[in-house]
C-alpha cells in the first residue's frame, strides 16, 4: 500500500487506526486526564487483557500481602458466611478472575444464581466458564459493565434472579480504587441495585504502614511497574498514541493524610507524546497519576456504609493484618 492510500484510509491524526474503531469512553477520558493538571488517568483502563494477566501475577508476588491475606481471612470464615441467606443471587463486582468466589460459594448454602460484573469482558466470560463447570446447579451469568458508573439490570438477567436473597461480594479492597466520594457513590447505588434486605460483604484494606505499602506497589521483579506501563501500550494501541513505556518511571508514594497509595508514571525528562491530534508535553520530572489505593481503617469503612445506606452488621479482620472482611446489610 503506498503512503498516499494509508494517508486516504486513515486521517493523519488516527495514526493509522480506523476512527470508527477508536473506544470513545477511553478516548475522551485519556484526552481529558492529559490535559489536566496534574495529568491523570483512571484506573479502571489499566484492565486490558495482558493487565488482567499482570494483576493476577501481582496477586501472587510475596509483597504483595493483599490476596494472600483475604484469601486465608475467607477460608477461615465458612462457620460464619454459612449463617447468610440460602438459596441466594450472589453478585459480584469486579470479578475479575472470579479467583476467590468458590471461597464464599462453597460456605453458602445452595446458593441460586451467580452473576459476576466486570469491565473487562472477555477476561469475565473466560473466568466464569471454569465456575459453571464447578457449580452446574448454579444459574452464572455476566454482566459487562462499568461499575464505576450506576448500574441497572437487563431485562434478562434480572429474571435470573427475581425472587431470590441478595448478597453482593466486593472483595480485593477493589473499592480502595474510588475517592471516598465515590465509594460512598458506589454503596448507594450498590443497595439500590441489589434492593432492600440486601447482604453486602466487602473486603476494605486498612493497612497504614509504609515498610509493608510501598514494596507491595514496588515490587522487586517490577511486576508492578510492567502493570503500570502496559497502560501506555494499550493507548499506543487503542489510540494510536506514541508513548515511549521505557522512558517513564514507575512511582509508588503512599499519602499518609490522605491514607492512600498512589501509583504514577513519571517523565525523567522532558517529552512529548502525540495523541489523536494532539500533543501533550511532560516537563522533567512531571507524573502522569495513574492509581489511587485507599486504605480504610474498619471504623472509617464503616462511617461509609452508613452514609451510604448500609448497617454494618459484623466484621472480621486478618490475624496480624489491617485487611478486614465486612459484612453491611440494607
Ligand atoms: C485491584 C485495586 C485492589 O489497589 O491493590 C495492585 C490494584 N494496583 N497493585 C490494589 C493494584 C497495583 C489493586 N486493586
Amino acid at each position: 500500500m503506498t503512503p498516499q492510500t494509508a494517508t486516504a484510509l486513515h486521517p493523519p491524526d488516527s495514526n493509522g487506526l480506523d476512527p470508527e474503531t477508536i473506544p470513545k469512553a477511553f478516548a475522551e477520558q485519556v484526552l481529558e486526564g492529559l490535559a489536566s493538571h496534574p495529568k491523570r488517568i483512571p484506573s479502571t483502563w489499566f484492565y486490558d487483557h495482558r493487565g488482567s494477566e499482570l494483576f493476577e501475577q501481582i496477586t501472587e508476588l510475596n509483597e504483595y500481602y493483599l490476596t494472600r491475606t483475604e484469601t486465608a481471612l475467607l477460608r477461615g470464615l465458612r462457620a460464619d458466611l454459612a449463617r447468610l441467606p440460602a438459596g441466594a443471587a450472589v453478585i459480584e463486582f469486579g470479578s475479575g478472575s472470579s479467583r476467590k468466589t468458590p471461597l464464599l460459594l462453597d460456605a453458602l448454602q445452595t446458593p441460586a444464581s451467580y452473576t459476576a460484573i466486570d469491565i473487562s469482558g472477555d477476561f469475565l466470560r473466560q473466568s466464569v466458564r471454569g465456575l459453571q463447570l464447578r457449580y452446574p446447579q448454579m444459574n452464572v451469568q455476566t454482566l459487562e459493565a462499568d461499575f464505576t458508573a450506576p448500574l441497572s439490570w437487563p431485562a434478562a438477567l434480572e429474571a435470573a434472579v427475581r425472587q431470590q436473597p441478595r448478597i453482593g461480594f466486593f472483595p480485593g479492597s477493589t473499592i480502595g480504587n474510588f475517592t471516598p466520594e465515590q465509594a460512598v457513590r458506589f454503596l448507594h447505588g450498590a443497595a439500590q441495585f441489589l434492593g432492600p434486605g440486601a447482604q453486602l460483604l466487602v473486603g476494605v484494606d486498612g493497612t497504614q504502614d509504609k515498610a509493608r505499602l510501598l514494596p507491595a506497589y514496588d515490587d522487586a521483579r517490577g511486576v508492578t511497574a510492567a502493570f503500570n506501563r502496559n497502560l501506555l501500550i494499550r493507548i499506543n494501541r487503542e489510540l494510536g498514541a506514541d508513548f515511549n513505556p521505557q522512558a517513564f518511571r514507575h512511582v509508588a508514594r503512599f499519602d499518609t493524610a490522605r491514607s492512600r497509595i498512589e501509583m504514577h508514571l513519571l517523565s525523567p525528562t522532558p517529552q512529548t507524546v502525540r495523541l489523536l491530534g494532539q500533543r501533550f508535553t511532560f516537563a522533567e520530572g512531571e507524573t502522569l497519576h495513574t492509581e489511587n489505593s485507599y486504605k480504610y481503617p474498619v471504623a472509617m469503612f464503616q462511617r461509609m456504609a452508613h452514609a451510604s445506606g448500609w448497617t454494618p452488621h459484623q466484621h472480621w479482620l486478618a490475624p496480624g493484618a489491617e485487611v478486614a472482611l465486612h459484612w453491611l446489610q440494607c
